[in-house]
C-alpha cells in the first residue's frame, strides 16, 4: 500500500513536506525568510508572471513584508515551485478599506518539468497548515490570462476546473462579485476561504466588498 507523506510541523513557525518524485526528493517547506530564498536558485521554468531572476526578487520582497509568506518547493538548492501570501494591493477593491484579516494568495507556480507530481498541492498543503490562517480570510483571484493554457494543453475551462478541484480540498470555494476584471470573464473567479476565528465584523466588511452597490464605485 502507498503511504502518503504527510505535513511535518518543523518549528512553532514551519512547516515541510517531503515528495519524492522522480527528479528527486523535492521538499515543501515555508514560510521562508527572505535570506533563504536569497540562498537558492529559482528554475529558469519559473517565468509566468515574469523572468525567475524577477520572481526570485519579488519573493524576497514578500517574505520581508510583515504578513507576507512564501513556500516553496525545492530539489536540493534549485526551487521547482512556489506560492505566496500578502496582504491584498491596495489598488485593489480587496485591498482599498486595508480591511486587516484578509490576505491574499497571490500567486502559485510550478515549473513545468516539476508539474504533475504534486508540488502545486503539497505547497497549498503546506501553506494552509500555517493555524494563523484561521485568523483570515484568505482570497484568491482567478484569471485566465495568468494561466499557462499552451503549457499544459488545458481548455480554459478545463483549466479552471482544475484550479477549482486543486483548491476546495483546502476550503477555498468561488465566490460571486461584479469587481470588473473578475466579471470580464466567464473562467475568472474570486476564490474565498473564511477562517474559523474571523470576527463577524470583518466577514461583513469583506462582504461590503463583494458587490459595487455596496460601496458606491467599482
Ligand atoms: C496550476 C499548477 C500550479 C499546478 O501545479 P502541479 O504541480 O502540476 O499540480 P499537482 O501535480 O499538485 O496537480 C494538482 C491536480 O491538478 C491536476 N493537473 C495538473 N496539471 C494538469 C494537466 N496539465 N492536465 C490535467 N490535470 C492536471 C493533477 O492531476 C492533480 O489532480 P489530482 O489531485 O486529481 O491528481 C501549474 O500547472 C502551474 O504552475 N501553472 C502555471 C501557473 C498557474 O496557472 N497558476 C495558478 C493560477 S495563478
Amino acid at each position: 500500500m502507498e503511504v502518503k507523506p504527510a505535513v511535518r510541523k518543523k518549528s512553532p513557525s514551519r512547516w515541510e513536506k517531503i515528495l519524492f518524485t522522480s527528479l528527486g526528493q523535492v521538499v515543501v517547506e515555508g514560510p521562508l525568510s527572505a535570506e533563504e530564498i536569497a540562498g537558492l536558485i529559482l528554475d529558469e521554468g519559473l517565468r509566468m508572471f515574469r523572468p525567475a531572476w524577477r520572481q526570485k526578487e519579488a519573493l524576497e520582497t514578500i517574505a520581508r513584508s510583515p504578513e507576507g509568506r512564501v513556500v516553496a518547493a525545492r530539489l536540493g538548492s534549485l526551487v521547482g515551485g512556489y506560492v505566496t501570501f500578502h496582504p491584498p494591493d491596495r489598488f485593489e477593491r480587496w485591498g482599498r478599506d486595508r480591511i486587516e484579516g484578509i490576505l491574499e494568495l497571490g500567486a502559485i507556480e510550478v515549473a513545468p518539468r516539476f508539474r504533475q507530481t504534486g508540488v502545486g498541492t503539497a505547497l497549498i498543503e503546506v501553506a494552509m497548515s500555517n493555524e494563523e490562517l484561521e485568523d483570515y480570510i484568505v482570497i484568491t483571484t482567478e484569471y485566465w490570462w495568468h494561466w499557462d493554457l499552451e503549457g499544459t494543453g488545458l481548455t480554459i475551462w478545463q483549466y479552471r476546473q482544475m484550479l477549482e478541484k486543486g483548491l476546495a480540498p483546502f476550503g477555498l470555494f468561488p465566490v460571486a462579485t461584479d469587481e470588473p476584471e473578475i466579471a470580464s470573464h466567464p473562467a475568472n473567479a474570486l476564490m474565498v476561504r473564511v477562517g474559523s476565528r474571523v470576527s463577524q465584523a470583518t466577514r461583513s466588511r469583506f462582504e461590503n466588498l463583494l458587490f459595487a452597490e455596496n460601496k458606491g464605485s467599482p
